[in-house]
């Protein structure tokens, strides 16, 4: 089996490496628009190594953001602030890819460090949410969200087509739908948020509709020779674990159906009550079974940031691609260092473009 180090190819697309940026949010952004920190941000991480970069999840409403400074891809001026920095992603050796989604819900909260709470109704920051039904996520997150009628079902359907015709537009090479971590679709799915009587509410089938639709219509115009994958929730660690993981797997395979070519396999956070055990590599053995079962390419993140144990995923058949997040805020280079720990030869020239690699590729601190 394959390791870190080895390329990865899917559709028309080649990885230079297994390690993939997992999308990560940077709340800073002003009316979805990218600006220098995203620039230096995005440049950072592609020129570390990675094989992947994805790009955080970035809105297809403006009501689909999370806080007022979440990316967004609903507009032209949006797509053209991204162009060069996904062109200066290419440059630097990293395939860029983007994740599009809609907070649901969990919408129009305050950033993580200015309270990740909800901004009170009221508040010109803030908006009204709107989800499958009118319950609130709770915890933090208390404001009742308003509950989607059919025409608001059918317009953000198209508000993800629309940001992945201007995705593919700038050259974006590789996408990523956010059907987790209780968003909007996610939300569709689970039965902590759902209690829908219509066709989108109710059995597995209905739950999953608004998924498979969304996936359906982005599949026709996403180009057949570029990467689609998902991040799904496909367990919320909440006491019915077994089922939640049946019901997502079975959707995985229609995923698959409808077009899917890879699946990263994450947390529901659909309820405030779950135990989750964290842990190093904990979400593998899961992300394994959905793999066998499912037979989709598959990655999965958290708590994975020692070389050896991403290596050791890949070459165990347990995972096609080892996404990291945090580690790779804390060092960008971390595909270097990693090379390095794994003794694989010349691992500037492995991971790193000419302009660092040209000096690194001997050099030894002494
Ligand atoms: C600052 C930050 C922002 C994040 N934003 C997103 C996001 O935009 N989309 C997403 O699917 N996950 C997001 N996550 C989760 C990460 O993609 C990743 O799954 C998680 O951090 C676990 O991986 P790690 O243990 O390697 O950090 C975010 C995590 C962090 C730390």
């Amino acid at each position: 089996m394959p390791g870190l180090f080895d390329p990865f190819s899917l559709k028309n697309v080649t990885l230079r490496n297994r390690i993939v940026v997992s999308p990560m949010c940077q709340y800073s952004a002003e009316e979805g628009l990218a600006n220098a920190w995203h620039g230096a941000h995005l440049a950072g991480l592609a020129r570390g190594g990675s094989g992947l970069v994805v790009i955080e999840a970035t809105a297809v409403s403006p009501e689909g953001r999370i806080t007022p400074g979440c990316l967004g891809l609903w507009n032209d001026a949006q797509a053209e602030a991204l162009a060069p920095m996904v062109a200066g992603m290419r440059k630097a050796g990293a395939v860029a890819g983007i994740q599009i989604g809609h907070a649901g819900r969990k919408a129009s909260a305050n950033r993580p460090w200015e309270g990740d709470d909800h901004i009170p109704a009221g508040d010109p920051r803030g908006w009204e949410p709107i989800a499958p039904s009118a319950i609130a996520q709770g915890g933090n997150l208390p404001r009742l969200p308003r509950a989607m009628t059919q025409a608001d079902i059918d317009r953000v359907r198209a508000d993800f087509v629309a940001a992945a015709e201007r995705a593919r537009e700038i050259g974006i090479e590789w996408l990523k739908l956010h059907f987790a971590h209780g968003y909007l679709a996610q939300s569709f799915l689970s039965r902590h948020a759902n209690r829908r009587e219509d066709a989108y509410g109710g059995s597995f089938e209905n739950r999953s509709r608004f998924l498979i639709e969304t996936l359906a219509a982005v599949r026709e115009v996403w180009p057949e020779d570029r990467p689609l994958s998902a991040r799904l929730g496909v367990i919320e660690y909440d006491g019915h674990d077994e089922e939640t993981l049946a019901e997502a797997i079975a959707l995985v395979k229609r995923f698959k159906a409808e077009g899917l070519d890879l699946i990263d396999v994450s947390l529901g956070f659909s309820t405030n009550e779950a135990k989750i055990p964290w842990g190093p590599a904990f979400l593998a053995p899961v992300a394994e079974r959905v793999r066998r079962e499912s037979g989709l390419p598959t990655t999965t993140s958290w708590y994975i940031s020692r070389p050896e144990q991403a290596d050791a995923l890949l070459r165990e058949g347990k995972l096609d691609l080892v996404s990291l997040g945090r580690p790779l805020l804390a060092d960008p280079h971390w595909p270097y260092a990693a090379a390095q720990a794994l003794g694989v030869e010349n691992p500037a020239w492995k991971t790193l473009p000419a302009p660092y690699a040209h000096w690194l590729a001997r050099y030894r601190a002494a």
